[in-house]
């Protein structure tokens, strides 16, 4: 379909300038550091600015350590092993420190805060998602205890920059002596009230972690973190992400070692970008705001925060198109096909048309358990086992949140450089899908 010679779309012109998802955004301190950095020559994995922004992300999420790393995945590796080892023991030669154990991840979130689990040989196994805030549900979580009661380790995410419900997670958890590896990598800034007290996100497992890629709230175009309380831990994974040296006067190893360590130039555009988080924390709130208002008269939703426990930092925006305003779409592993319908849309519709405008929105993060890599593992919702749950002869279907999500959700642009109105022609295009 040709959006742009659509009827319903008359009036409105493609953007010149490409309005994005959410993309890197400069402010000149950046340079300052990185040519700090050159100058000096440290260019490597030591120098002022990883100290500094070690520093500095520590004392703003309010942690003893923070421990720069080269991305949030080597950070979650990283957690996810230490959490390995303190629950199991050293790994065997060819096994990850997980192996033989289950261990309860995040379903609707992105493949790189569960694939450690694998990369430790642990079994992922998926809770299902809470329609309060997108995140893990705390009841399916505790179905899942009451099936595999075993299991010593969640991983947990906040999508979207919006907190989950962790302080019944952590209750759960505690009740059941297991571990947490908090995945903030997507929330940097956004705050909870845990039993009364407001604290950061990465402070809310045993382990967290946060990233700095390119599309974060603030970046240092890779980069990403090991938070801690524990001294020990933080040296731990230090001494892991730079080939895990012993004290030898030559290279001398006595477990694994990564080459994960941040880089001090990377540190220096992070160093640039740390003075703007709560700038773009805001600007991302008022693309949100926006969004909500512009969006009220359509049969959609926003993505829900909880206001009482809950300040996310609006790191994107989306919607949900309500069940009766869904225009049938169907998609396989790869394509998609959708129908237009009056008064109706779909989220691939609308991503085709702001695609055809020049405006980058996405879907929602495929959840986990529907990925094919994935597939085999199971899956635990409200109702216990969240597989085969039809029956060709009785009426109905189990419940599958983070499915539901996936389908009648989207993300919308969401960069802070997007002007408000650039933002009144995204909600204009929207409005227009539903004509
Ligand atoms: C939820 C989540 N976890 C982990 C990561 C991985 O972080 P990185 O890209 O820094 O490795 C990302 C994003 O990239 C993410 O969105």
């Amino acid at each position: 379909m040709d959006f742009l010679k659509d009827p319903r779309f008359e009036g409105i012109q493609k953007f010149e300038k490409k309005v994005w998802l959410s993309s890197p955004t400069m402010h000149g301190d950046e340079q300052r550091w990185v040519d700090d950095a050159i100058e000096t020559n440290w260019v490597s994995t030591v120098g002022a600015n990883i100290n500094e922004v070690e520093k500095l992300i520590a004392d703003y999420v309010g942690v003893k350590y923070a421990v720069g790393l080269s991305a949030g995945t080597a950070a979650l590796h990283l957690a996810t092993k230490l959490a390995g080892e303190k629950l199991y023991g050293q790994a065997r030669p060819n096994a990850g420190t997980l192996q033989g154990h289950r261990v309860f991840c995040s379903d609707c979130t992105f493949d790189a805060s569960i694939n450690p689990v694998s990369y430790e040989d642990g079994e992922a196994v998926f809770i299902d998602t809470e329609y309060d805030t997108w995140n893990m549900s705390p009841q399916a979580l505790e179905k899942a205890f009451e099936m595999y009661p075993d299991t010593r380790l969640i991983v947990v995410a906040h999508l979207y920059g919006t907190p989950g419900k962790m302080e019944e997670i952590k209750a759960i958890a505690d009740r059941h002596g297991a571990l947490i590896v908090e995945d903030a990598a997507e929330s940097l800034g956004a705050k909870y009230k845990l039993n009364g007290q407001w604290v950061e996100t990465g402070t809310l497992g045993n382990y967290n972690c946060i990233s700095f890629n390119g599309n974060k709230i603030i970046t240092g175009s890779a980069g990403g973190m090991f938070l801690t309380d524990s001294g020990e831990d933080a040296d731990k994974v230090r001494k892991w992400s730079t080939q895990s040296r012993e004290a030898a006067p030559w290279y001398q190893h006595e477990e694994i070692g990564y080459n994960y360590r941040m880089s001090n130039i990377i540190a220096g555009v992070i160093r640039g970008q740390i003075p703007y988080l709560d700038e773009h924390i805001a600007q991302k709130r008022a693309i949100y705001e926006r969004y909500k208002e512009g969006l009220k008269d359509l049969p959609v939703s926003m993505n829900p925060w909880d206001e009482e426990k809950s300040q996310p930092n609006f790191w994107l925006s989306c919607m949900l198109i309500d069940e009766d305003a869904m225009a049938p779409q169907v998609r396989g592993e790869r394509d998609y096909l959708y129908q237009s319908v009056p008064g109706k849309s779909s989220p691939q519709e609308i991503l085709d048309a702001l695609t055809a405008f020049h405006a980058e929105g996405r879907p929602i993060w495929k959840p986990m358990h529907m990925q094919p890599i994935y597939q085999s593992h199971a899956f635990i919702t409200v109702e216990g086992n969240g597989r085969g749950r039809s029956n060709a002869y009785i009426a109905g279907t189990g419940t599958d949140v983070g499915a539901d999500i996936f389908r009648r959700g989207l993300c919308l642009p969401s960069d802070n450089k997007m002007t408000p109105e650039e933002q009144e022609i995204v909600i204009k295009i929207i409005h227009r899908c539903f004509i």
